[in-house]
């Protein structure tokens, strides 16, 4: 059955290296059958800056964050798909501060229960990372892998991840990288077909 695919981007460049990649990504998960819907995290209206560790998602009996702005309805959809997919350029070794301004929020959709353990609500079942960067892998792609590779563990999620090292600066060049676009388009299949 083809997948429901959500994608938190990152970067606030709109047609930037991140999104150009998405967007092969996407084209192609669509093609081969799959629900993709894109939310560009720099563009929301935020009500605050990041989580604000009030946990009122915790007194919640739902996976809600209760901030109330254009972010919390996003959040309380991710588990109705079945990947949540990352993008983000890489910023100063991490992820940008516009994923994590809506990132930090999904903690939302877990629970810490002292008997249980944490738990969630059991998906998404796939975390996927695209990262672009203007270095090579050591100067923070492999860095940011590993920090949602280790995430989704957490979220007992399998993991998948396409890291785009030395991005040029003009991303109009991007366009003409055959080999990007191929890895973006396979994994958008993949991720549309197996996930
Ligand atoms: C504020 C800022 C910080 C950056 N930090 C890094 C970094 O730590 N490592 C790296 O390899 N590239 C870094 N870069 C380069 C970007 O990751 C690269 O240009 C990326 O492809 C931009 O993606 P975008 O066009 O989607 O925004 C940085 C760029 C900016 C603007």
């Amino acid at each position: 059955m083809a997948k429901k695919i959500i994608v938190l981007a990152g970067s606030p460049r709109k047609d930037g290296n991140t999104n150009t990649v998405v967007h092969w990504f996407a084209d192609a998960a669509r093609k081969a059958g799959g629900h993709v819907d894109v939310i560009d995290t720099s563009a929301l209206n935020y009500a605050a800056t990041g989580c604000t560790e009030c946990m009122g998602c915790q007194r919640s009996d739902k996976f809600e964050c209760v901030i109330d702005d254009q972010a919390s309805p996003v959040i309380a959809r991710i588990p109705d798909y079945d990947v949540l997919v990352l993008a983000t350029p890489v910023f100063w070794f991490g992820p940008s501060a516009q994923l994590k301004l809506t990132l930090d929020r999904t903690f939302a959709l877990m629970k810490f229960d002292d008997r249980k353990g944490p738990y969630g609500p059991g998906k998404p079942t796939t975390l996927c990372l695209i990262a672009t960067a203007g270095g090579d892998l050591e100067a923070g792609l492999n860095q940011v892998d590993a920090t949602f590779r280790t995430a989704a563990v957490f979220m007992k999620c399998r993991y998948e991840s396409l890291l785009v090292p030395l991005a040029p600066p003009n991303p109009t060049e991007l366009q003409g990288r055959v080999d990007v676009k191929t890895s973006a388009a396979e994994l958008g299949r993949r991720m549309a077909t197996e996930a």
